[in-house]
């Protein structure tokens, strides 16, 4: 199975299988407890159908949007991801330079291994910058203060993450940073030979956003560890409307599910609220973003940018969320397994397989341009 040979996410994902160590593969691949909201969060897509107008004649299609005061060429953007130089040595650069060909925003982890500002510097395309608030408060002004000198558009901090999720595959492998896996984990590295070869002859694997600030490097770090450990678990609403004026530019909420919420992070003055779930890795037997997508917009719509994410593997489900409302679609895992399979050909190919499906969905359901789709081209079962 070759690249080309890949047509969709389950033809990436497929291929990403065969060249991952299989702890790496089952830390993208699984998520909290019984993975009951992981599944939830695509099989909500299929709870209602697009409704096309024809005989309208539309030859030009139009899928820019602007979100958070950022102009992109298409509706979905890459939403950040932690560690992707453990999937593939171009890691986050495959990813942005991916971003950049298709005018879209790229997200930068703070669990990223290439250095933000060297993101910012390489690709000419709008970058987020995912915070997470330590217990440290010294630090949380130091990073932003990173992310603000270099030049980094929106800042996105992640709300859904004061503990770590339950993911028992992890648990299963032994998966952390850096390694320290169970016999057998281990022994599903010696089945990837290719594998540890490209990682131990690129260079050394980091965390830079984070290293110049704590010392990741010794002892054991699991993710579960780092949420637990040094996050910090009171953070609350003023601490966010204080970060929100630090910041002084686009600011947004990730991991926003209740119309309340999205309310408040609307009156401290956010841009944005991301709803998401965390790709089901964080509260497993939470709601899909897409089912709770109608209810914000309605309330907090024409006030902020409402975008959500997880479980998008399709231009029609792209579809679905605008017509709902969203302003743009997050794709995480979507993403991931090209960039594990094939580096930055890969993530090209998945985004233009993307691109050409929400195109053609437009062209079908006669839409001329992305602000066209509204909740009368869209019924629930
Ligand atoms: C995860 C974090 C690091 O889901 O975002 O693994």
């Amino acid at each position: 199975m070759r690249l080309s040979d890949c047509h969709n996410h389950h033809d990436f994902r497929r291929l990403a299988e065969r060249r991952l160590p299989g702890p790496i593969f089952n830390y993208i691949d699984g998520a909290a407890d019984d993975e009951s909201t992981y599944r939830r969060n695509t099989a909500a897509f299929e709870a209602c159908d697009l409704v096309p107008s024809v005989l309208r004649g539309a030859p030009e299609v139009d899928l820019s949007v602007t979100v958070m005061g950022q102009k992109l060429a298409a509706p979905f953007y890459c939403s950040p991801t932690a560690l992707q130089r453990l999937f593939h040595h171009r890691g986050e650069h495959a990813v942005a330079a991916a971003a950049a060909r298709h005018g879209t925003l790229f997200g930068v982890s703070s669990l990223g291994t290439v250095g933000l500002e060297e993101l910012r510097r390489r690709h000419a395309t709008p970058q987020v910058y995912q915070f997470y608030f330590h217990k440290d408060r010294g630090l949380n002004r130091a990073m932003m203060q990173r992310a603000k000198q270099a030049g980094v558009e929106v800042m996105m901090l992640t709300v859904d993450s004061i503990t770590g999720g339950n993911r028992e595959r992890d648990k299963r492998t032994g998966f952390s940073i850096p390694f320290r896996l169970t016999l057998a984990g281990l022994l599903q590295f010696a089945l990837k030979p290719a594998w540890g070869i490209n990682y131990v002859t690129h260079e050394r694997f980091r965390l830079p956003q984070l290293d110049a600030h704590i010392d990741m490097g010794s002892g054991t770090m699991s993710i579960g560890r780092y949420f637990t450990e040094m996050l910090d678990p009171t953070m609350n609403w003023d601490d966010v409307a204080e970060m929100v004026r630090e910041w002084g530019g686009p600011f947004c909420l990730k991991g926003v599910m209740s119309v309340a919420d999205a309310r408040r992070a609307a009156d401290i003055g956010c841009a944005g609220v991301v709803l998401s779930n965390h790709g089901g890795r964080q509260l497993d037997g939470s709601r899909s973003a897409f089912d709770q997508l109608a209810e914000v917009v309605d309330a907090v719509g024409d006030r902020i940018d409402v975008m959500m994410d997880g479980g998008v593997q399709r231009g029609s489900h792209v579809l679905k969320a605008l017509s709902l409302g969203a302003k743009a679609v997050g794709l995480g895992r979507y993403y991931l397994y090209p960039l594990a399979a094939a580096g930055q050909p890969g993530v090209d190919r998945a985004l233009d397989l993307m691109r050409d499906e929400v195109l053609r969905g437009m062209k079908l359901m006669g839409c001329r341009s992305v602000g066209e789709l509204n909740r009368s081209n869209l019924r629930f079962r």
